[in-house]
């Protein structure tokens, strides 16, 4: 039997019981959508891709699959609105977090104008890293920024002293440090960080520091309270910055050379001792900071 519907506000005529997603296409109306197939007897309605907004007559409408509806008398559907884009949009992302290495879901979201979290780059935005450079480093050479209506750790141009802190802290191993050739470069995703000489120990010959590193120790070393290059007063700096910065230096890489930061702290530990104060490193080494 042959009903009369209305589609986006305009008459049209289908057949009761007919698919309403087979109706949309057929009236060249486009609505993503992955799991039916025309072939296939029973659509189950899985992607929730095809969502549209259903009522009857002047009454309320719904949201709903158009895969699994049925065309019947007095229907009114609407296939596109504010609320449709954000549950297909919902759905989208189920899918792509199954699936990220598939091209048809991006294509899919762009034609549909869909809103997709940022595809994982290995980072759970925890903040731990750029905190660390801020507040404990000083350094200050990573930053939360927003590209693309997303949150992403960036580097702050010109700033990395190459500690390697925030590659240490990193929970997930997004951050990186690689020392190669005598360089060391600090790196989150495809973007250097920092990229900086490696200075040799004068006793052992070895690679251990960059020389900004150094610089920072020593300067540290003189002024004592203050940590060099943070931009807070010297009352705003951890009022233990020396027991702060072994603890960092000390906490466990999650599967990574740690050869370099134990020299690293060796060197530390050597301008520490011409600090006044005695310094203990035993609570430093403690695991809070590590999982
Ligand atoms: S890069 Fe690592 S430490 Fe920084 S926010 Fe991402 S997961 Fe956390
Ligand atoms: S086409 Fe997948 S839920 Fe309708």
């Amino acid at each position: 039997m042959i009903n009369e519907i209305v589609i986006d506000g305009v008459t049209q005529t289908a057949e009761e019981g007919q698919n309403l997603l087979r109706v949309l296409r057929h009236l060249g109306i486009r609505v993503p959508s992955l799991c039916y197939h025309p072939a296939l007897k029973k659509p189950i309605g899985t992607c929730r891709l095809c969502f549209v907004e259903v009522g009857t007559g002047e009454g309320p409408r719904r949201l709903q699959r158009s895969c699994t509806t049925r065309v019947k008398p007095g229907l009114s559907v609407v296939t596109w609105s504010e609320e449709i884009v954000a549950v297909r949009s919902q759905a989208m992302n189920t899918l792509m977090a199954y699936a990220p290495q598939s091209e048809r879901l991006f294509r899919i979201a762009g034609d549909f104008g869909l809103h997709t979290n940022p595809l994982p780059d290995g980072c759970i935005r925890c903040g731990l890293c750029y905190r660390i450079c801020e507040e404990i480093i000083g350094a200050g050479a990573l930053k939360l920024a927003h590209r693309e209506g997303h949150a992403h750790i960036v580097p702050a141009p010109g700033r990395c002293i190459g500690y390697g802190t925030c590659a240490n802290i990193c929970p997930t191993g997004a951050i990186t440090v690689v020392d190669h050739d005598q360089v060391r470069t600090v790196s989150i995703r495809d973007e250097i960080i920092g990229q900086h000489p490696l200075e040799r120990c004068e006793g052992c010959g070895d690679l251990v520091a960059t020389p900004k590193f150094l610089e920072s120790a020593l300067t540290y070393r003189e002024k004592g309270s203050k940590i060099p290059g943070s931009r807070g007063s010297r009352r705003s700096v951890p009022q233990s910055p020396r027991s702060s910065l072994i603890r960092t230096i000390l906490i466990r890489p999650g599967g990574k050379d740690f050869s370099v930061m134990v020299q690293v702290l060796q060197i530390l530990m050597g301008f520490l001792q011409l600090l006044q104060t005695p310094v203990s490193t035993q609570g430093g080494s403690s695991s809070g900071w590590s999982t």
